[in-house]
């Protein structure tokens, strides 16, 4: 081949085919990142608009009457606890929940020891309520002045349909384990199809696992954890704060506030969440249809002891010897281990 080297370059009517295919390249390339570039920017950019709803108190679960919400669940534990739970009458005579004008204590046995009859050989008594009423969406604020804790436990405030796990969701508001040194963990648990991962999310709160799909890392879900001292004896400490749960078609967002720091609005019954700034766990809509992976879920609070997480990160948590022979034999190290709360207030949007 000869090529004279006299013609300008810049002229394509001198180009031969090779340089016609590089450009071709050239191009092709710069179109892939001129149209790729945008979309994949706006994907990661999708949002849901949380716009303002306007909310009304439609329930309060508070006073002498706050466990009259509630049935108490009795069966074999679902997550393989080492717990007996009690029904209303036991749970009552051994002063297991409680009720005043101003609180609502409920916590694990703590005077059953190894020379009791029965003893806790089997499981320590302890309880699970679940609300009588049903939710398919609404803001939350769960007054919350003490947490459980220390080794064996497994204390959970959340909201799921036991009936129908995981098809109508489960939604943890808070749970920890142990001496819940690690902070309060937000989770959701959902069937296939629903994921946080690479999406914008809005909030202060540390991400943990990205799908929610209970058949995913031995059913996680999809967490989110919050500061060290969101559960446990530092949240106890200051008398805890608020818990609030905004769960719409949207997304579902939770808040923790500080008991000096609860938001006025709260305070006055006429909570506005477009007002509170970043919560403190985002999960929003956008890989993941909140409508149809949640529905009908009561609220449940329990304490469980061991079982499949408190029992599997035992030694982790650095706690003595094993987590069934601990509760089984020391009936005092049970003393934390009681959940104190305020009023519950369930709000609709109108
Ligand atoms: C039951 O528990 C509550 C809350 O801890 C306490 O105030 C009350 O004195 C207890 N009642 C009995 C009979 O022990
Ligand atoms: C709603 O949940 C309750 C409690 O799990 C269950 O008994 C009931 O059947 C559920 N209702 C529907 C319509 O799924
Ligand atoms: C996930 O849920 C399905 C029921 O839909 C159940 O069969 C399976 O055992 C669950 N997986 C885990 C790890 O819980
Ligand atoms: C727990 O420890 C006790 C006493 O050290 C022992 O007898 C028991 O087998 C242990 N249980 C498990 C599940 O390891
Ligand atoms: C009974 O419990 C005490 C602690 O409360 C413990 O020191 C003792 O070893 C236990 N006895 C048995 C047989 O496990």
């Amino acid at each position: 081949m000869t090529y004279a080297g006299n013609e300008p370059w810049w002229k394509p009517k001198y180009w031969r085919k090779r340089t016609w295919a590089i450009v071709g390249v050239i191009i092709a390339v710069i179109l892939i990142i001129v149209i790729v570039v945008p979309v994949e920017v706006a994907k990661a950019n999708r949002y849901p608009n949380y716009s303002k709803l306007d909310y009304t108190l439609a329930e309060e679960y508070s006073g002498s009457t706050f466990f009259d919400n509630f049935d108490y669940f009795t069966g074999y534990d679902p997550a393989a606890g080492f717990v007996h739970y009690v029904p209303k009458e036991q749970a009552t005579q051994l002063n297991l929940t409680y009720a005043s004008e101003s609180t609502a204590v409920l916590r694990v046995d703590t005077s059953v020891g190894n020379s009791s009859s029965p003893d806790a050989s089997t499981g320590r008594f302890s309880v699970r309520v679940e609300s009588k009423n049903q939710y398919d969406s609404g803001l939350f604020i769960f007054d919350v002045k003490h947490t459980p804790f220390g080794c064996g436990t497994w204390p959970a405030l959340w909201l799921a349909d036991q009936n129908n796990w995981p098809n109508n969701g489960e939604i943890d508001v808070m749970e920890a384990v142990n001496q819940a040194t690690d902070g309060n963990q937000m989770t959701l648990h959902t069937t296939n199809g629903c994921t946080v991962s690479g999406i914008k999310r809005k909030m202060t709160g540390t991400a943990l696992k990205n799908n929610c799909y209970n058949g995913t890392s031995d059913n996680a879900g999809c967490g989110v954890s919050g500061s060290t001292d969101s559960f446990g004896q530092d949240y106890n400490s200051v008398q805890g704060g608020i818990m609030a749960m905004e769960w719409r078609d949207q997304g579902i967002r939770m808040w923790q506030f500080g008991r000096d720091a609860i938001p006025a609005d709260i305070t006055a019954k006429e909570p506005d969440p477009s007002s509170w700034g970043e919560a403190t766990a985002d999960f929003p809509n956008t890989d993941c249809s909140i409508a149809s992976h949640f529905r009908n879920q009561s609220i449940i609070a329990n304490i469980d002891l061991c079982g499949q997480y408190a029992g599997s990160v035992y030694a982790q948590s650095g706690c003595p010897s094993n987590c069934t022979d601990y509760v089984a034999n020391n009936p005092t190290a049970f003393e934390n281990a009681y959940w104190e709360f305020g009023a519950f207030e369930i709000y609709k949007a109108t």
